[in-house]
């Protein structure tokens, strides 16, 4: 936007420059005057009061997790904060994002931030926002490109690690209460995307190094009802699930739902313990009644760590081009204190109501 004003001063200058030639004679010199005027003061106020526009392309509205995300991005990108933001919901369709990515780049906006629905596929539009001289910056998940430089800088949660997380937590709560078989039920998020690849690296890695078997493994799409559909049509076919592993929460509200339509418990003392991410409000509170087990989080409130980056490339500065935010463990009970990955010791928070009442999302 600050670009397009920019240009604009610059034409009007140059048609009262036209003007000023053409006319002649004794008014030429107030217009001339009047034309500087207005350019000083344009190029004022387009460094100093003008609204940094920024197109967002949105995934979806998929989850919990999603609308803390949005609401987080539209309260940080306001006017009163100095943005325009212009909001664009893919509808978990990454054609619409790359057609919203192409609408910005027409809009000329200042800067393009994009929440990919999966992570391949964005060489080509991307390349077209760098052609255009506008900075992109992943946020949420990853986007996978032949070139590097198709995008400034990525900020969000790093998904491997928080699979590896709930699986180590897994193994030590399996050991503490002596469960000698773990035969887990895998309701994947959306394929291909950051978050779905990252957990179930994690929990693929944790079946074959802890001999846990993985009896079946299906997408839920991060929704709940598919969640659900998923989940009854698993315990159709398997009778012997004990583990849930849900890439989301909402996915865990669908499938503890089938699990208790079908007859059976959740929880420490039930047939089914479920593990879940992100730990929405309604999933910390069903992680402190143990109906989710334990619940890794995934942080949403995005918006201030993007604006952060923004004001850090306002000003030149160089970004870092990956910039994991730090995230908890959460879980029912205290039989696991802690888990070390890769050397690093995570602590596990005992989920009470004190840390329901201090959700923020
Ligand atoms: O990319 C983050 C994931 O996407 C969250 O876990 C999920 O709830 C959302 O839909």
């Amino acid at each position: 936007m600050k670009r397009k004003i920019v240009s604009a001063l610059l034409c009007v200058s140059m048609i009262a420059v036209m003007l000023t030639g053409c006319g002649g004679g004794s008014s030429s010199s107030s217009e001339g005057g009047d034309t500087e005027q207005s350019e000083e003061s344009g190029d004022g106020d387009s460094s100093d009061g003008e609204l940094i526009t920024v197109g967002f392309a949105q995934v979806g509205a998929e989850s919990d997790w999603r609308t803390a995300n949005s609401e987080s991005m539209k309260e940080t990108f306001s006017e009163a904060n100095g943005y325009e933001l212009i909001f664009d919901d893919a509808q978990q369709k990454q054609e619409n994002q790359i057609t919203a990515i192409r609408n910005f780049i027409q809009q000329e906006v200042d800067y393009i931030v994009l929440a990919p629905v999966t992570e391949t596929g964005w060489d080509t539009v991307l390349q077209e926002a760098k052609d255009a001289d506008i900075p992109v910056i992943t946020v949420d998940r990853m986007v996978d490109v032949s070139d590097d430089s198709l995008f400034v800088s990525y900020v969000g949660g790093n998904f491997k690690l928080e699979g590896d997380k709930a699986c180590e937590w897994l193994k030590a709560y399996a050991d503490a209460k002596n469960i000698s078989e773990l035969n887990i039920a895998h309701i994947q998020g959306t394929i291909g995307a950051s978050a779905q690849i990252g957990r179930t690296e994690g929990l693929e890695e944790a079946a074959k190094k802890y001999g846990w078997n993985i009896v079946a493994q299906q997408t839920g799409e991060f929704t709940q009802a598919k969640g659900q559909e998923v989940m009854e049509s698993m315990l159709k076919q398997h009778d012997n699930i004990n583990v849930v592993y849900c890439e989301n929460d909402n996915e865990a509200f669908g499938a503890i739902d089938a699990i208790k339509a079908a007859g059976k418990t959740v929880g420490p003392d039930g047939d089914i313990l479920v593990l879940s991410f992100d730990t929405v409000k309604a999933g910390i509170e069903m992680t402190m009644s143990g109906e989710i087990i334990c619940n890794t989080e995934c942080n949403p409130l995005h918006g201030p760590r993007v604006a952060e980056l923004i004001q850090k490339l306002e000003a030149g500065e160089e970004l870092e081009k990956i910039a994991y935010i730090d995230e908890g463990i959460f879980a029912y009970g205290s039989d696991v204190a802690s888990v070390t990955i890769d050397g690093t010791e995570y602590e596990v928070t005992e989920v009470t109501q004190e840390v329901v009442d201090g959700r923020k999302y």
